[in-house]
């Protein structure tokens, strides 16, 4: 297994087409084997090595934003194997846009590789990792010798890469991030399917995402309570304050990093007030969502 920072958040990875590799992923994760994986390549050549079917606004979705923040869901072609795409007829695939990652994936092509599969480097259900020693955090116990953790700084956007199902006539999120739904409907020309999706993605589970402490959000933060809010909120006293984001992408940038901060100072409760208004705030909200049901 090779960990492996990605603009987004790190990924944990294994060859693609390899089963066993593939299974301890799951094994390191906690992870039931009936989830689909990403896989992630270097260039927009293996799309068609991966997906069948590839309908033109993909392409056009693939030529504008890759390397980039966005994960396509495909037709599998046969090369995408039960393990990888958790049983279903479908293919995530991803060219992230990390000069590690990236020559990672190059380096792999070279020798005949064709992806590497690769969820968040986290436990199932936990926070996503944003650097090395997240991973560390999250894997320790899990990997084995000769696992590898490659470290890449800070991931920039923080928040995992937006899911577009197009295996439709027209394009439907899975999963919100970074590439927003004005950005897909300008390069393609095309509304976005808002139907609810039948298609399983861990990540569209309700609960996620979550640290141990409680999440609540909007609420007036009490005394010892962890804060997140935007710069221009001033922290009441007693309050820790986690992160104070100055925009919208300084806020998911931020706000992994700063849940895992109050997980390791030991608090109970962390209130997060959320942004407001479109674009990527709308993916911001979803995690924010998520980290705190059931809260
Ligand atoms: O930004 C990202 O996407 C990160 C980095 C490492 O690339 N990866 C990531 O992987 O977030 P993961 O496994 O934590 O989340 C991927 C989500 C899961 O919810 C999975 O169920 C969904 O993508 N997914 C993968 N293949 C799918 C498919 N064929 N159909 C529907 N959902 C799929
Ligand atoms: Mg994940």
């Amino acid at each position: 297994l090779v960990a492996f920072p990605t603009e987004t958040v790190y990924g944990l990875g294994a060859d693609a087409e390899n089963e066993k590799a593939v299974s301890r992923i799951y094994l390191a994760k906690g992870r039931p084997s009936d989830h689909p994986l990403i896989v992630h390549v270097a260039s927009e050549e293996y799309l068609s090595h991966w997906g069948t079917d590839i309908p033109e606004y993909a392409q056009k979705l693939s030529e504008k934003f890759w390397p980039g923040p966005m994960t396509l869901i495909l037709n599998r072609s046969e090369s995408a194997a039960d393990f990888i795409t958790g049983g279903q007829e479908t293919v995530g695939i991803r060219i992230p846009n990390h000069p590690v990652a990236l020559s990672l994936l190059q380096e792999f092509h070279a020798r005949g590789g064709k992806g590497v599969a690769a969820p968040s480097a986290n436990r199932f259900g936990k926070v996503s990792p944003t650097d090395a020693s997240a991973v560390r955090g999250e894997l320790e116990g899990s990997l084995e010798h000769g696992d590898l953790i490659l470290e890449g700084g800070f991931s920039e956007v923080g928040i995992e890469s937006t899911i577009i199902d197009c295996t439709g006539a027209i394009p439907k999120i899975l999963r919100p991030g970074a590439i927003t739904a004005e950005m897909i409907t300008a390069v393609t020309g095309l509304e976005i399917d808002d139907s609810a999706s039948e298609i399983r993605a861990s990540g569209l589970l309700e609960s996620h995402y979550s640290p141990a402490a409680s999440v609540v959000l909007d609420e007036q933060p009490s005394s010892g309570d962890g804060f997140i809010a935007m710069s221009n909120v001033e922290t009441p006293s007693g309050v820790v304050r986690l992160a104070s984001p100055e925009s919208i992408e300084q806020y998911a940038q931020l706000l992994y990093s700063a849940l895992r901060k109050a997980d390791d100072l030991g608090l109970s409760r962390v209130v997060a007030w959320q942004p407001t208004g479109a674009g990527f705030a709308i993916a911001v909200r979803d995690r924010l969502a998520r980290a705190s049901h059931g809260s």
